[in-house]
């Protein structure tokens, strides 16, 4: 498999780098082919909520990936965390994919994909330079940034792309021994649509296992929007 990265589109201002990611990868572009942005008109989380930076000071980026697995969500967030933690930070996972700095979301995941196409895309933003009172009103309580300065963004993302491109060689058991070392939420009381209880860690499928009134719940991260109690 080629290196991640290669060829390499960037917008000064785009939509949202998986939205061009998924337009390439339709249109047949390699695995590997990298979409960064500086900054995003449109930028998508997960379950239909955006996702805000301001311009200049945020890792925002989609790759093109032509190999991928059903775990590939948990393998990006494991990424993720592997290269904050080489940075020198303690990254956290809150399952399935946020990575959170003492308590605080520092990056979030987007995975979207085709697999009867033969692709996946995943997108990921870091809070690299963010000044966290520039964020919405909303987002102050929550998130965090890494406080580095917008040029080291480009350094974020390099280091990134070889954290990403070792965890999708890497065995799935191994990917998920990685999440459950970081795991956040183990032990905590969660929350989803479908009731409240206490979550016990990821199993082989990378559901989250939560024990809700005497039995347990495997939650789906395509279905279930999860808060903390
Ligand atoms: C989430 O936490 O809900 C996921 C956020 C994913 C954001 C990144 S930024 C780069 C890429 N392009 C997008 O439109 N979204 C992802």
């Amino acid at each position: 498999m080629p290196q991640l990265g290669l060829p390499r589109v960037h917008y000064a201002a785009t939509d949202s780098t998986n939205e061009r990611a998924r337009q390439l990868a339709a249109g047949g572009a390699p695995h590997g082919t990298l979409v960064t942005a500086a900054s995003q008109t449109a930028g998508r989380g997960r379950q239909g909520r955006v996702w805000t930076a301001p311009a200049g000071t945020s890792l925002l980026c989609s790759v093109v990936l032509r190999e991928t697995t059903a775990l590939l969500p948990l393998v990006v967030g494991v990424a993720a965390a592997d290269a904050l933690a080489s940075l020198g930070y303690d990254p956290k996972l809150k399952w399935p994919n946020d990575v959170h700095l003492d308590g605080r979301k520092v990056a979030g995941i987007l995975a979207e994909g085709r697999p009867a196409e033969g692709w996946a895309v995943a997108g990921i933003g870091i809070n690299v330079a963010v000044r966290v009172n520039d964020l919405p009103t909303e987002l102050q309580e929550t998130a965090a940034s890494l406080e580095l300065q917008p040029a080291e963004v480009e350094t974020v993302l390099g280091i990134l792309l070889m954290a990403l491109e070792a965890r999708l060689g890497d065995p799935e058991e191994v990917v998920l021994e990685a999440f459950r070392e970081r795991d956040a939420l183990l032990g905590r009381e969660v929350s989803w649509s479908g009731g409240v209880g206490v979550a016990g860690g990821i199993d082989a499928s990378g559901r989250l296992i939560v024990s809700s009134d005497g039995s347990t719940v495997l939650l789906d991260a395509g279905e279930v929007h999860l808060g903390t109690i």
